[in-house]
């Protein structure tokens, strides 16, 4: 299989205006079915609404998984790697990947939810040592005093300095989604302090425009691929 990044973008798992009792329990049976013990556990702690939003995340990422590799949803487990608590089957947060018959299955996965939306990424039949990190920002949460000082470099305040309201929004969503695209790909995440890495012109590091991302134009996005 030759190897490609691939980008789906879910929407939301609530419709406004429809009763999202009967597509709750439908998503409930479905993560019994399909997702494995410790991501079910991962999920009982969690309130209804996140709870809900996660299994839908965990069962679109496991579909188009499975899809991508040309095996069936439930001949994977879910084995994450967190720079932390370490790698594996047991292991359910962190860099999301899947084992195939007990070995890592060939494929680069990262999620990213945002205003209801799930977006995903792969690369299918990564090269040794290559990694991937993809993110969705809703610009309205981002509307709030102080960002620019605990999010951005020098030279990335001096790029936004000058713009007001939705185009403020916009370049602070535009950056923040680099960078935590860039921080998924190294797998530091948030832990490596965003105000020192600049993403300006980072090489690797790629806006992704809707409608080709298949996000709403009110979203915006970004991957990682190293
Ligand atoms: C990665 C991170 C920036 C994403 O946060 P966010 O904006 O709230 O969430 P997003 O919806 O964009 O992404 C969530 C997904 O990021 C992925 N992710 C989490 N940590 C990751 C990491 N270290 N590397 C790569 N991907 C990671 C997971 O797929 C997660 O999905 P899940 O909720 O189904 O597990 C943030 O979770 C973080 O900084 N994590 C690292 C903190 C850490 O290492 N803690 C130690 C835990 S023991």
């Amino acid at each position: 299989m030759a190897s490609e990044l691939v980008v789906r973008a879910c929407p939301p798992f609530r419709v406004p205006g429809q009763d999202p009792a009967p597509a709750a329990a439908e998503l409930e049976r479905e993560a019994l079915q399909f997702l494995d013990p410790p991501e079910l556990e991962r999920a009982r702690a969690m309130m209804p609404l996140p709870r809900q939003d996660f299994l839908a995340a965990r069962m679109a990422q496991r579909r188009f998984a499975a899809e991508l590799l040309e095996v069936r949803a439930q001949d994977l487990t879910a084995s994450y790697s967190c720079p932390q608590c370490g790698s594996g089957p047991g292991i359910t947060h962190g860099r999301p990947g899947y084992a195939l018959e007990g070995a890592p299955a060939p494929l680069l996965l990262s999620l990213s939810r945002a205003a209801g939306w799930t977006l995903l990424a792969a690369v299918t039949a990564p090269e040794p040592g290559q990694r991937l990190g993809v993110d969705v920002e809703d610009p309205l949460g981002l509307d709030f005093d102080g960002f620019d000082a605990v999010a951005l470099t020098p030279a990335e305040r001096r790029a936004v300095a000058s713009l007001r309201e939705d185009n403020l929004l916009r370049a602070r969503a535009r950056l923040w989604a680099r960078k935590e695209a860039f921080l998924k790909m190294t797998g530091e995440g948030l832990r490596r302090p965003p105000e020192t890495l600049d993403v300006l012109d980072r090489p690797g590091v790629t806006d992704l425009a809707a409608p080709a991302s298949g996000l709403p134009d009110d979203l915006v996005a970004a991957v990682a691929v190293g």
